[in-house]
């Protein structure tokens, strides 16, 4: 049975690429999610990609608590071969008209394979779209909120597990120096954190050293002898094999993914290994974004939502203990909850404080 509210798909007027949207709920406000330009091996899977992912996208702003829906568009690139700058904006074009038809039931925002400046594009199209460059009056890059959404996330496993948020002194390993884990290690770092850190990238040495911090291989790094892994880049980095090898107490990070399989989730909580889902450690950036380019809200509101993911961390911690699941469990449950106690869309409208505008 297809759970999912509405799915377009079109191929493109321009680039004869398949655009497809998936909204998969709207019952806490209008659809947002990311943009993937991607190669596929059959134009399907990217429909598969994009129903998952919407999927995902409504589980991260309910347990955010934002009156959001879930959606996400793809623009489905043949396997091999890489587009020319004018397909490219044939295919971003393509995907901007899909998403004004859709008339604000779905905004757009950047994601595997589209940018900031892509947004800008977008919006010549249609207004449903937020992280556009901040000269053109969007919030911009994500990743600063993102990684301050992941030191909040941090803080409050800190205090479950070692009974204060303070991470001076804690023992931190961080997989993966980009845009956001670069970030989050200097956050971390002026914490007072101990760090150990890693990227495949040799050039990103310098980080580490300007830090003050340990570098090692990322396999080293991920079975290190820490209190927290946080995981920063990209792929699966929890499996079987690498949940069994952990010597941590968590593992904590803004990697989108992290899970090769659902099933290591519970291997981690039968090690006593505690688990933040990524979807809701990873959710700063979206959260200040759609905070404030779709609902109007100011920058320290939209910050003080980022702050939050500490709260909402805290309660999916305690509701796992509580009820004796693992935090993916409880996280999801909250979802569902907070998903059934929308008003049905169908009901007559009845005037409601709401939050910010939609
Ligand atoms: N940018 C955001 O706002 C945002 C929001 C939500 C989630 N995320 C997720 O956070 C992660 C990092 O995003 P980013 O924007 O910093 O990406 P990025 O491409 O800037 O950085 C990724 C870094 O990881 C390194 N890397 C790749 N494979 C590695 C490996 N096996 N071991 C160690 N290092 C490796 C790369 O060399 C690079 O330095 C991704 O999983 C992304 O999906 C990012």
């Amino acid at each position: 049975m297809l759970e999912h509210e509405r799915v377009v798909i079109h191929t493109g007027r321009r680039s004869r690429l398949p655009v497809i949207v998936a909204v998969h709920s709207t019952a806490l406000g209008p659809a947002a999610g990311g943009l993937r330009l991607w190669h596929y091996p059959d134009w399907r899977d990217g429909l598969t990609d994009a129903l998952r992912l919407s999927a995902a996208m409504t589980a991260k702003f309910a347990v955010a608590g934002l009156p959001s829906g879930g959606g996400k568009a793809v623009v489905a690139l043949p396997e091999r071969g890489e587009l020319d700058d004018a397909r490219r904006r044939d295919a971003l074009r393509d995907a901007a008209d899909a998403i004004a038809l859709l008339d604000g039931v779905y905004a757009t925002g950047p994601d595997v394979g589209t940018s900031s400046e892509d947004m800008a594009l977008i919006g010549e199209t249609t207004p449903h779209v937020f992280c556009r460059p901040t000269a053109l009056g969007g919030s911009g890059d994500s990743s600063p909120h993102t990684a301050q959404g992941a030191l909040a996330a941090l803080r409050a496993v800190s205090r479950r597990l070692y009974g204060t948020a303070c991470l001076d002194g804690r023992r931190l390993a961080v997989v993966g120096l980009g845009r956001v884990g670069a970030r989050l290690a200097r956050l971390l770092a002026a914490e007072g954190a101990a760090l150990t850190v890693t990227d495949v990238d040799p050039d990103k040495r310098r980080i580490g050293d300007e830090l003050g911090a340990v570098w090692r291989s990322p396999d080293e790094t991920l079975t290190a002898d820490v209190d927290i892994v946080v995981p920063a880049a990209l792929g699966s980095v929890l499996t079987r094999r690498t949940a069994a090898d952990l010597r941590c107490r968590a593992v904590v990070g803004p990697a989108n993914n992290q899970l090769a399989t659902p099933d290591v989730a519970d291997l981690l909580h039968q090690r006593g290994i505690l688990w933040v889902p990524d979807y809701v450690a990873s959710a700063g950036g979206v959260v200040n974004a759609v905070s404030t380019e779709l609902h109007r809200a100011s920058a320290d509101e939209a910050r003080a939502r980022v702050r939050a993911i500490e709260e909402t961390v805290g309660e999916v911690l305690d509701t796992a203990r509580r009820h004796g699941r693992t935090p993916a469990q409880a996280a999801s449950e909250l979802a569902r909850r907070r998903l059934h106690a929308a008003p049905d869309p169908a009901a007559p409208p009845t005037a409601s404080p709401g939050v910010g505008t939609r």
